[in-house]
């Protein structure tokens, strides 16, 4: 049975991807770890900096490891408060997991992210293979991570995948300091008190994802015959919305609510990133498709928050 190693594994994505994978691969072979302590006791967990490569390296070897998800970094909106950290966490810390995975003979999938473009980037429908020059520090270690990623891949054959997430939404674990996390925030608050005040502009368009296409694309990946791989770094996309069109589709179900706009730095952030992702080699390859439009994901969400938060809104 294959056994897996997660890091990160409380964030956002973590939590559910650890969920579902337990499901498929059986409890006791998917090891939960991260920085933090783990309240929750639903499988096995370990305390892990990434920084600290020789209890990363025990914890593959003691676990007899084969496939290491490499989920631990700090996003976007937290590294430029802290760069130092963002460059110790997403560039150290990866350093440290593909050189891991050389040595132990690994299959490594780490995320990159939307992140990776900037402000030359062309905007709409960008492909996987286009300019990139980000301007933040979180965008500059995913483009480190990809280029190394395919570094090893090319010089040692190490098995790396990864996947340019768009902002994933979620109504389970909190959002982890991205800019995106407007997205997630505008629903606590609509169903709270019918009104939210996005730190984005009305038109700030991104490419966006549910949780549940985040985690099947990601599986998807993560199973891929290697031979179907024509690249190593893929494009994702889900659907691509601004803050006033959530605001509209969310108001299908809660006519009273309200939305004010006070962009800060993260509209900055939003501004260099594309609108629309052209992911047709991962469609091709790996048989990635989406399931969820904007409708369908506000009704699932309202739905889903609402019994989180007890809250009847029908
Ligand atoms: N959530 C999104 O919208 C999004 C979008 C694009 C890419 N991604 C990428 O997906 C991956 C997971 O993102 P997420 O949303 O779950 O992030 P998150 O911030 O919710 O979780 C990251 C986790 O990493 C942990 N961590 C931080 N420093 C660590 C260290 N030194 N050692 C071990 N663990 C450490 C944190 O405790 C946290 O639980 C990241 O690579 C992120 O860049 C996420």
């Amino acid at each position: 049975m294959t056994r897996i190693l997660i890091t990160g594994s409380l964030g956002q994505i973590g939590t559910e991807l650890t969920q579902q994978l337990r499901s498929k691969y059986g409890k006791e072979n998917v090891i939960a770890s991260d920085i933090r302590k783990n309240d929750g006791d639903d499988g096995p967990y370990h305390i892990l900096n990434v920084l600290d490569k020789e209890g990363f390296s025990s914890l593959i070897k003691e676990q007899e490891i084969d496939w290491l998800i490499h989920n631990a970094s700090v996003l976007s909106a937290t590294g430029e408060k802290n760069p130092h950290l963002a460059m110790d966490v997403n560039i150290r810390g990866f350093e440290n997991a593909i050189e891991l995975a050389r040595l132990n003979n690994l299959r490594i999938l780490t995320p990159s992210s939307i992140a990776a473009f900037g402000p030359s980037t062309p905007q709409e429908n960008t492909p996987d293979f286009t300019t990139m020059r980000p301007t933040t520090i979180y965008g500059v270690s995913k483009v480190y991570l990809e280029l190394l990623g395919e570094y090893y891949n090319h010089k040692w054959g190490v098995d790396f995948r990864s996947l340019r997430y768009p902002g994933i939404i979620s109504s389970e674990a909190p959002p982890g300091g991205g800019t995106t996390d407007y997205a997630i925030a505008i629903f606590h608050d609509a169903l709270k008190q019918m009104r939210y005040t996005s730190f984005l502009n009305a038109d700030a368009t991104l490419p966006m994802m549910y949780m549940p296409d985040c985690l099947k694309g990601t599986i998807q990946l993560l199973e891929a015959e290697e031979e179907k791989l024509t690249q190593r770094t893929y494009n994702i996309a889900g659907i691509s919305f601004n803050p006033a069109e959530l605001a509209s589709s969310i108001k299908k179900h809660l006519p009273d609510f309200e939305i004010s706009y006070e962009p800060d730095y993260r509209q900055e952030i939003a501004g260099t990133w594309p609108k629309s992702l052209d992911d047709s080699n991962a469609r091709r390859d790996w048989n990635w498709l989406p399931d969820f439009d904007l409708d369908k994901l506000v009704t699932d969400m309202l739905e889903n928050l609402s019994n989180t938060l007890e809250i009847t809104y029908k």
